[in-house]
């Protein structure tokens, strides 16, 4: 695709001709290869494909079908076609070699993502993975060396970092409204039981997920906004962290209502508890409260409750009290103005782009276009793979600490001491 003189200066693609992976990209075209293209890799596709400057030369899906529905959409946004790499669950590698790649982005099962991710960086590509991007310690290690020995970046698309109040509450934080930020708390609270089964009485992959493992299986959408507005790794570190889980009971229960009690999925155990509490602590003496539940009925909500020393947000009312504005802390204010007078440049800047093309009220326009600009600029992606690492090692860690009746288990620094340096989020 021929991008525009305009398009190029609107992109800062004029000062990065050079590409991520040594390539030269003389029009400022983006080259990105999709491994993954069901519900959600389909829908990045499709946000992908309407965003000036970037092509799609290569999907790969282990599901002939569904890696030609893929190739059916670049062939419809009349940006050339796209070869389908669909022989087997390893055929990803075969893409990854491909010369004609600046980037793989990756929307696969969960226990897919760190392997493939690593692949690709040792292949030469700047990688994109979707969240969570590790399950184990040992994968979160690996993202982290592969990308320091590749000099090649991860980007784990944390697109709930770019929704509009986060960013908004970020920019606040940065203005010190609320003061020193002392505790937060999150959640990803969403009933997903119907993701757990497949019509005809089977397990999907998340349902043997959920079968397999304990703790906190689904991290990072509330902790990565947390760790962003405390500045974890950019000036702060998540040291420790305790975790209990509850018995789980939901999902038998919703299986014995869909196929009938004396179903195999009705009689069986799921090892995770329906509802898993975790607490961490930080180097700077903060705290976080991380809730995650997907198996019990209730409305979706990740809270996003933080207090500072000169006030509180308050997510689930979407209200705020900022001492010395707000008339009474007994009756905090709607956030709506604040959510106007604090508005993100980014958001401000993407805002009518993102409404238009992205899921999730836009975030995911902008996590992309973030990662697109990354790779455009031959830089480090906005998310790095330490934060990658720090956002979903709470996975494997809160598993051991509820094997261990709520014992306190240290977090890795994989910084490896960097975290001490205070940066700004991008
Ligand atoms: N960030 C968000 O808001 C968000 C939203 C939805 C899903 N997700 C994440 O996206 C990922 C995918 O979720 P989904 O809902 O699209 O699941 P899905 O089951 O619809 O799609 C996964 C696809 O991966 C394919 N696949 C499995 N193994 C493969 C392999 N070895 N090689 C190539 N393809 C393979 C499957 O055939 C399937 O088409 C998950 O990690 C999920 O957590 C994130």
């Amino acid at each position: 695709m021929q991008l525009s003189r305009r398009d190029m200066v609107r992109m800062g693609a004029g000062a990065a001709l050079t590409a991520a992976g040594g390539r030269a990209m003389a029009d400022g075209t983006v080259r990105i290869g999709i491994v993954g293209t069901g519900a959600r890799g389909t829908g990045l596709l499709a946000t992908l494909l309407q965003m000036p400057g970037v092509a799609v030369p290569a999907v790969c899906d282990i599901d002939a079908g569904r890696a030609a529905n893929a190739r059916a959409l670049v062939q419809q946004s009349g940006r050339g076609d796209a070869e389908a790499y669909t022989r087997d669950e390893w055929d990803y590698k075969r893409l990854c070699t491909r010369g004609d790649l600046d980037a793989v982005l990756i929307a696969t099962p969960w226990n897919w993502h760190a392997t493939m991710a690593v692949e690709a960086m040792k292949s030469g590509k700047t990688a994109a993975t979707e969240v969570p991007a590790c399950l184990t310690v040992e994968e979160c290690w690996d993202l982290v060396r592969t990308s320091e020995a590749t000099g090649k970046s991860c980007m784990m698309l944390e697109n709930v970092n770019y929704f509009e109040n986060v960013l908004a509450l970020q920019r606040m934080v940065e203005e010190g409204v609320y003061g020193e930020v002392l505790h937060a708390e999150a959640g990803y609270q969403h009933d997903c039981r119907f993701l757990a089964f497949t019509d005809d009485g089977k397990l999907t992959w998340r349902g043997e997920h959920l079968a397999r493992l304990t703790g906190n299986l689904y991290p990072t959408h509330p902790l990565g906004p947390v760790a962003w507005w405390m500045g974890i790794n950019r000036g702060d570190r998540i040291t420790s962290l305790s975790s209990v889980s509850t018995r789980g009971v939901c999902l038998a229960e919703y299986a014995a209502r869909k196929f009938g009690a004396d179903h195999p999925l009705a009689r069986r155990k799921y090892a995770v508890g329906d509802i898993n509490t975790t607490i961490m602590q930080t180097a700077r003496g903060r705290t976080i409260t991380l809730y995650f539940t997907i198996s019990t009925p209730r409305a979706y909500d990740l809270i996003f409750r933080l207090q500072g020393s000169k006030g509180i947000y308050e997510g689930g009312h979407d209200r705020t009290y900022i001492e010395g504005v707000s008339p009474t802390a007994d009756t905090p204010e709607p956030f709506a103005p604040y959510l106007q007078r604090y508005a993100h440049p980014l958001w401000k800047k993407l805002e009518t782009e993102a409404k238009r093309n992205g899921g999730h009220g836009g975030c995911d326009y902008i996590v992309l276009y973030e990662f697109v600009q990354a790779v455009r600029e031959g830089r480090s992606t906005p998310q790095d793979v330490v934060d990658a690492a720090t956002w979903s090692v709470v996975t494997p860690l809160s598993a051991l600490s509820v094997a261990k009746g709520g014992a306190r288990v240290a977090v890795p620094d994989f910084s490896k001491g960097a975290w001490r340096k205070p940066r700004p989020v991008p």
